[in-house]
C-alpha cells in the first residue's frame, strides 16, 4: 500500500508495477482511473438537488458505475482482491466526498434563495388603516349645536315615536290639517306617529323646564315623501326661547347671528311672512346663496310661539312669550357641501362619504 492514509486523493493504481497482475485487475484499475474522476466532476455540475440525486444513482446506485466495479472483484485472485478492494473503497470515499460537497452547496444556495424570497423589508412604510370620520349630517349637527350653545341654548331631546297630541294637537294643528293625513304621516299603533317634525319638543321642554328657557333639539323626523329633495327620514333642529316680553327682534337677532356664524359674515338674509299653526306671526328665513347663483333660498321656518301652544304647555300667554324656529339639517348640509340629491346622505356609498 503506497497510498498515504488520509491523503484523500488516491489516484493511479501504483500498487502494482505496470503490466503486473491479472488482466482483470489491470482492466479494473484502468476503469477506475477512467471513470471515477469524471463522476466526481459531474456532481459539481448538478444544477439542483434532484439532478444530484440522479447522478448519485448513476454512480453509487444498484446499477451504478462503482457498484458494478465492486461486483467485478469476484473475478480477481485472492491476493489482488484486498488490494483492489482497498483502492475501490478509497475512490468511493472520494466520490461520496464530492457528492456531499455539492449537496451542501446546493442546500446552502436553496436556503439563501428562500431567505431572500421571504425576506421582509422592515424599512418599508407601513400600511396605514384608513381612519373613519363622522357622517356629514353629524358634522353639520355638531356645528349647528355648537353655535347655539355659544348663545346660551341648552340641548334637549324628545322621542321619535310621538303621541298625536304632542306632534299635532298641542301644536295647534287642527284635526283636518293636511299634515295629519295618512299620506303625509307615518302612523304607528295607539294614536302615535313617527314625529313629523322636532316641534313636539317645544311642548316637552316647556313642561319640563321652568321659564325663562332657551333650548334646542336635533334629531330624526319622518314623512311619507321621497324624491331627490325629500327623504322619508330626515333631520331637523328645533329652537325655542321663552321669557317675558320676547319680540320678533329677538328672533331676528338670534337667527341672523346663527346664519352668519354658519355661512360666514357676508351672507344676506331675509324674513318672509309665512304660516305655521304653532307660531303667530310666522316667517320663513331665506338666504342669498351662491349655490342658487345669487338667488334666495329658504333655510328655516320660525315665528312667535302661538298663545294656544303656551297655554297647552301650562304657561300664561299674558306673562310669557317666546319664539321658535325649525330647520332641516340635511338641507343645510346639502347647501354647504353642494350635494344635489338628499338620498346620497343615507345610501352609505363610501365613495361619497369619504369626501367629507
Ligand atoms: N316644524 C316646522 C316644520 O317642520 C318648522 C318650524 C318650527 C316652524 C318652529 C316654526 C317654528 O316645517
Amino acid at each position: 500500500m503506497t497510498t498515504p492514509e488520509g491523503s484523500g486523493t488516491p489516484t493511479s493504481p501504483t500498487l502494482t508495477p505496470a503490466g503486473e497482475g491479472s488482466p482483470e485487475l489491470l482492466a479494473l484499475l484502468a476503469e477506475i482511473a477512467a471513470k471515477v474522476p469524471p463522476a466526481c466532476e459531474r456532481f459539481a455540475e448538478a444544477k439542483d438537488l434532484a439532478q444530484l440525486e440522479e447522478f448519485r444513482i448513476e454512480v453509487l446506485g444498484k446499477k451504478g458505475v462503482l457498484t458494478e466495479m465492486n461486483a467485478r472483484m469476484g473475478a480477481l485472485t485472492p491476493t489482488e482482491k484486498p488490494i483492489a478492494g482497498k483502492l475501490l473503497n478509497n475512490h468511493k470515499a472520494q466520490v461520496i466526498h464530492a457528492l456531499n460537497a455539492r449537496k451542501d452547496a446546493l442546500e446552502a444556495a436553496a436556503l439563501a434563495n428562500s431567505l431572500q424570497a421571504e425576506s421582509v423589508d422592515v424599512t418599508l412604510p407601513g400600511v396605514r388603516p384608513r381612519s373613519g370620520h363622522l357622517h356629514p349630517i353629524t358634522q353639520t349637527t355638531l356645528e349647528i349645536v355648537k353655535i347655539f350653545q355659544g348663545m346660551g341654548f341648552r340641548v334637549e331631546s324628545g322621542p321619535e315615536i310621538e303621541t298625536e297630541w304632542f306632534n299635532f294637537e298641542a301644536l295647534n294643528v287642527p284635526a283636518d290639517h293636511p299634515a295629519r293625513d295618512m299620506q303625509d304621516t307615518f302612523y304607528t299603533e295607539r294614536n302615535c306617529v313617527l314625529r313629523t317634525h322636532t316641534s313636539p319638543t317645544q311642548l316637552r321642554s316647556m313642561m319640563r323646564i321652568a321659564p325663562p328657557l332657551a333650548v334646542i333639539t336635533t334629531g330624526r323626523v319622518f314623512r311619507c315623501d321621497s324624491d331627490a329633495t325629500h327623504s322619508p327620514m330626515f333631520h331637523q333642529m328645533e329652537g325655542l326661547y321663552i321669557d317675558r316680553k320676547v319680540s320678533m327682534a329677538h328672533l331676528k337677532g338670534v337667527l341672523n347671528e346663527f346664519i352668519r356664524a354658519y355661512y360666514g359674515p357676508n351672507i344676506k338674509t331675509r324674513f318672509r311672512p309665512s304660516f305655521f299653526p304653532f307660531t303667530e306671526p310666522s316667517a320663513e328665513l331665506d338666504i342669498q346663496s351662491d349655490v342658487v347663483r345669487g338667488g334666495w333660498m329658504e333655510v328655516l321656518g320660525c315665528g312667535m310661539v302661538h298663545p294656544t301652544v303656551l297655554r297647552n304647555a301650562g304657561l300664561d300667554p299674558a306673562e310669557w312669550s317666546g319664539f321658535a324656529f325649525g330647520l332641516g339639517i340635511d338641507r343645510l348640509a346639502m347647501i354647504k357641501y353642494g350635494i344635489n340629491d338628499i338620498r346620497l346622505l343615507t345610501e352609505n356609498d363610501m365613495r361619497f362619504l369619504r369626501q367629507f
